[in-house]
């Protein structure tokens, strides 16, 4: 899943202006790229959902942006830049108590702009809630390449 051409109109269908400063949200919660030594509080959240999230090999802090409410990260999510052309928004996870107040589609759009500042020309995610990232303006990747995987674990 691929997001549309980042200078497109159609991008970012929930997304906001292209400033990389922290901004509020709809509730009272913070979006700012990650400090050193977030990292443990991150691993916390992403490990609440083990069977959706990769637990391992986790980008690095300087990657992530967090969403922070009353000192505390509710939400979390990185940018893996490959490439100039290529980017991955991963490691998306929200709090339980936190779900459903715009914070993962504020995350997604830090990440958006993130990629945008760095000229990145596409961003991909590869996810278990299509529905969610295709309201931030991603789409079923079909242009000129394609995305194939190879199962090295026949038990998965
Ligand atoms: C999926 C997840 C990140 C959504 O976080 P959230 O903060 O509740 O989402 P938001 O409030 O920003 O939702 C923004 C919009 O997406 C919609 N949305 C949220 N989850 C959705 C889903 N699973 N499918 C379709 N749409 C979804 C919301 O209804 C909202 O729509 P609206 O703007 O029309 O009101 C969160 O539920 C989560 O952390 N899930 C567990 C971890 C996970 O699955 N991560 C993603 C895998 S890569």
């Amino acid at each position: 899943m691929t997001e549309r051409e980042p200078n497109s109109d159609q991008h970012g269908a929930r997304g906001g202006s292209d400033t990389a400063a922290p901004r509020h949200g709809e509730g009272q919660f913070v979006i700012r790229p990650a400090k050193a030594g977030e990292l443990p509080a991150i691993r916390r959240l992403i490990g609440l959902y083990p069977d959706e999230l990769v637990q391992d090999e986790l980008p690095r802090v300087s990657s992530f942006f967090v969403a922070e409410s009353d000192g505390s990260i509710i939400g979390c999510c990185a940018l893996q830049v490959y490439s100039r052309r290529l980017a991955e928004v991963r490691s998306l996870a929200i709090h339980p108590d936190h779900r459903g107040k715009g914070v993962a589609a504020q995350l997604v759009d830090a990440c958006r702009r993130r990629g945008i500042e760095r000229r990145v020309r596409q961003l991909f995610a590869v996810t278990s809630e299509p529905g969610f990232f295709e309201g931030c303006g991603f789409t079923v990747h079909t242009g000129w390449k394609t995305a194939l995987f190879s199962n090295l674990d026949p038990g998965s």
